[in-house]
């Protein structure tokens, strides 16, 4: 079954958060089970500068009458074939896809991203003769609009069944009402039964109303976007729309996460030979001058420092923390006071916190091998991809119990160490006081060596892998092409 996959990011190319470790992940796991996965993506200059082989698909006037280049090829770091749309003026900036070097969002957002969906629904109508696809597949706001275009293309009525992934409702791509009308869509698509939001347009909500079938990356938060609390204002169309909405967990790329193979920790480890963790640790804890204390509890947090991430529940307990003997090991960039406030504490404990403010794959993953706990206290989490990474690197999540987090994390509490299911921490209110309680429980499972040693050992076994998302995602799409 062919499949285009239609995003903004994609790791290794161009990542900014846990979308692009899905996007790059996905294609391989599809192929592996039976699919013929192509992607389309912006023309950012990591993309442009991978793809090769390439030749001109098409050239194409977007509904707002610019000229458009759709170059073909194959993306080499990545071994898939890929469409990229070439427009060097939209996509080729400083900055992140999204934002200026101000952290402003660019002005012209709604074309920039209008044009990937309108792109993909031209491929979804035929544009490669060569190359149909049954399925297209668009995540994020991004990409949203894809499914609105193909409701109101020329492939109304044929199969080209299209799957919107909602990675994150809190990000919705609203623009003024008045860029309706750029984006070449018939006027009654601008209502309640449309793209309209309050009055403005939201590229989420034509994602969540055109698409034929809505999936989420976890099952619990599939449940928590039907709520009021965390619908961000489109939980009634979501519930509207709940036969048609599927979660399905997202899972760990051991190509890019394992740390028996992993070339940027500086000691490979596994589950039955653990030794090098130890080693990872003592060499973090030199590098950056903490305490050189292997009984240490080492905490890490590898995050994007904003309000969703909880981080402010961390610096609450900060002094309890280094008190009672832990470490603290932070990467991370976002809000200007989460940094700086995380910076002053390093500032004030060097030799039991250390903080980097930027991003840093390398020094991520060298977080996950050396650490003894990874620290996710989310406010909310569609998936989080964090907390498997430190499963994966025998770092035990401690995490906050909301959407994927909930659903991958199971409370070290006597019973679940008793029937063997206890892999983490998991704390039920968004307080310090449960956080607390929570980093208790871990000190106090990690003063019993051998437990925790245990414990450990079944995260580091735990199958996080793709099969199991790969086989949902394509069970769905035939039931949507049959
Ligand atoms: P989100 O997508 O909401 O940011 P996820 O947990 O799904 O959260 O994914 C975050 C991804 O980004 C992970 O791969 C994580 O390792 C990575 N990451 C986050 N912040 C940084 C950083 N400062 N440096 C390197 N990697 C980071
Ligand atoms: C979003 C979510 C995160 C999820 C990731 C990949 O960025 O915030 O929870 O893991 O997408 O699906």
């Amino acid at each position: 079954m062919k499949v285009l996959q239609v995003s903004a990011e994609i790791f290794p190319l161009l990542k900014t958060g846990g979308l692009a470790d899905i996007a790059g992940a996905l294609p391989a796991a599809l192929n592996a089970a039976g699919c013929e996965v192509r992607v389309l993506l912006p023309g950012f200059a990591p993309i442009m500068g991978d793809l090769q082989s390439d030749s001109v698909l098409a050239e194409l006037t977007a509904p707002w009458g610019e000229r458009v280049l759709l170059r073909q090829g194959l993306l080499r770091t990545l071994g898939i074939r890929a469409y990229v749309i070439d427009v060097p003026h939209l996509y080729a900036r400083p900055g992140t896809p999204y934002e200026d070097e101000q952290r402003q969002p660019h002005h012209d957002n709604h074309l920039r991203f209008a044009l990937l969906g309108w792109v993909a629904a031209q491929l979804a109508c035929g544009l490669d003769d060569q190359w149909q696809p049954a399925v297209v597949h668009s995540h994020d706001w991004h990409a949203a609009l894809t499914s609105a275009y193909l409701a109101f293309g020329p492939a109304r009525g044929r199969r080209v069944a299209s799957v919107y992934t909602v990675h994150n409702l809190a990000y919705q791509g609203v623009f003024a009402p008045i860029h309706f009308y750029d984006l070449g869509l018939p006027s009654h698509a601008f209502s309640v039964n449309g793209v309209e939001f309050h009055g403005q347009m939201s590229f989420m909500k034509a994602g969540l109303y055109y698409a034929d079938h809505i999936t989420t990356v976890s099952p619990t938060y599939a449940h928590e976007i039907q709520t009021p609390a965390q619908g961000c204002g489109l939980d009634g169309l979501l519930r509207a729309r709940a036969n048609d909405l599927t979660g399905i967990l997202n899972a760990v790329d051991t190509t890019v996460w394992s740390p028996a193979i992993d070339a940027a920790i500086p000691h490979t480890f596994d589950a039955n030979n653990p030794a090098g963790k130890a080693r990872c640790k003592a060499a973090l804890q030199q590098t950056l001058g903490l305490a050189q204390q292997a009984d240490a509890p080492l905490f890490g947090v590898v995050s994007r420092l904003t309000e969703q991430k909880g981080l402010h529940l961390v610096l609450a307990v900060l002094d309890a923390l280094i008190e009672r003997g832990g470490q603290l090991v932070v990467l991370g960039t976002g809000d200007a006071a989460l940094e700086s406030a995380f910076k002053a504490r390093a500032a004030a404990n060097p030799h039991a916190v250390s903080v980097r403010i930027g991003y840093d794959e390398g020094y991520a993953h060298q977080i996950f091998g050396a650490s003894d706990v990874t620290l996710v206290p989310s406010r909310f989490e569609p998936c989080g991809l964090t907390q498997m990474y430190g499963l994966k690197y025998g770092s035990l999540p401690l995490v906050h119990r909301v959407g994927g987090l909930a659903d991958t994390v199971v409370d070290s509490a006597l019973e679940h160490l008793a029937d063997g299911t206890a892999n983490g921490f998991v704390f039920n209110d968004f307080t310090m006081q449960s956080l607390e309680r929570a980093i208790s429980r871990a000190l106090a499972l990690y003063a019993r060596t051998d437990e925790w040693q245990a414990v450990r050992r079944r995260g580091m076994l735990q199958p996080l892998g793709w099969d199991k998302a790969a086989a949902q995602y394509v069970a769905l799409y035939r039931h949507l092409v049959t």
